[in-house]
């Protein structure tokens, strides 16, 4: 899509107006609004029917474009450099929030940190190019539900909403969260970034949250949740059960993540197919088991949280 591509611009005019569009990215779609307009800020929050004590990720085009409204230590600028440049991968820093910035404090629920993360997907960069300004934008969907990863389910959330149509997003799971706000940093949600890539460019351990060291208010709730009630781990389902399979084992499943056993290729369906589920003809979804390892632990813990 060309820099001046009409649609690309109307959603420019629509964020300027202070109001709110669907955006694309390499993970999920955002409902993306002006991230220094509380009143933006305020319909993300009303439209989702999300909790205001729930703070917004700010998305940024550039590393400078970050350094305006975060502190970055020495550490995080590595980290920031790699994944958001040289190795581009789904990443969101958790850093000290530049208090003199123009970010909305309502989108940072008051807190004295900012989420911020340089997405991959080009129609993303060229909006916020085009807007110059941060755009906050959580995961485009009514609070606690599926995920959309491609337009059509957007609009399916919000009838009306301008949705900027950028294709199925490539990763499929949202992007992983990295607290850099103290010595260790501590991996907050599990992503396409793994916990060993970030060990091994800064040569140190990280931590992982746990029900003690809980830092974000919207980290343990129930989420990422179909309608209907979700088994996991299952490798024979119940008669009331439609079963979402994973690998070459499950011939009768209703549909399989990854025949294959590709635990990538699971993540880019994992919520296009979930949602399949929610209309499928059974009352019941049971998921096979998907093994904990590189996209696989991402999976799980979406399935932990939906079964909560
Ligand atoms: O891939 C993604 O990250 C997608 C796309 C649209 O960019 N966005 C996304 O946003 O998943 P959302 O709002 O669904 O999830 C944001 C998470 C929430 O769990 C929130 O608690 C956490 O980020 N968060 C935001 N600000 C934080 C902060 N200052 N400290 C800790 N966690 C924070
Ligand atoms: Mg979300």
């Amino acid at each position: 899509m060309s820099q001046d591509h009409p649609l690309l611009q109307r959603a420019c005019d629509i964020l300027k107006a202070g109001h709110v569009v669907g955006m694309p990215t390499e993970t999920v779609y955002g409902l993306a609004g002006d991230g220094t307009n509380d009143q933006a800020v305020t319909q993300i929050y009303t439209l989702k029917g999300r909790p205001s004590f729930n703070p917004l990720i700010f998305h940024v085009n550039s590393l400078e474009m970050a350094q305006q409204f975060a502190h970055f230590s020495k550490e995080a600028l590595r980290v920031a450099h790699y994944f958001w440049e040289t190795n581009p991968g789904p990443l969101t820093l958790v850093l000290p929030r530049n208090e003199k910035s123009a970010a909305s404090l309502l989108a940072c629920a008051g807190l004295d940190t900012i989420a911020i993360r340089r997405p991959h997907h080009p129609l993303a960069m060229e909006l916020m190019t085009r807007f110059g300004k941060p755009l906050v934008a959580p995961s485009a969907n009514i609070s606690n539900q599926l995920s959309p990863t491609q337009a059509a389910d957007v609009e399916k959330d919000f009838p009306g909403l301008y949705v900027l149509d950028g294709g199925a997003c490539t990763v499929g799971l949202e992007s992983t969260i990295v607290g850099m706000t103290h010595d260790t940093p501590i991996i907050l949600r599990h992503g396409g970034v793994l916990a060993q890539q970030i060990e091994a460019l800064l040569g140190q351990p990280v931590e992982h949250y746990t029900h003690d060291n809980i830092i974000a208010p919207g980290m343990m709730k129930k989420h990422y949740a179909p309608r209907k009630p979700l088994r996991i781990d299952v490798d024979e389902p119940d008669v009331d059960e439609d079963l979402l399979g994973f690998g070459q084992n499950y011939p009768h499943a209703f549909s399989n993540l990854s025949p294959k056993g590709c635990v990538t290729e699971a993540a880019s369906n994992f919520f296009a197919f979930m949602r399949q589920m929610d209309g499928s003809p059974k009352p019941k979804i049971a998921v096979a088991p998907i093994p904990h390892e590189g996209l696989g632990i991402a999976i799980n813990d979406r399935l932990l949280r939906a079964v909560s």
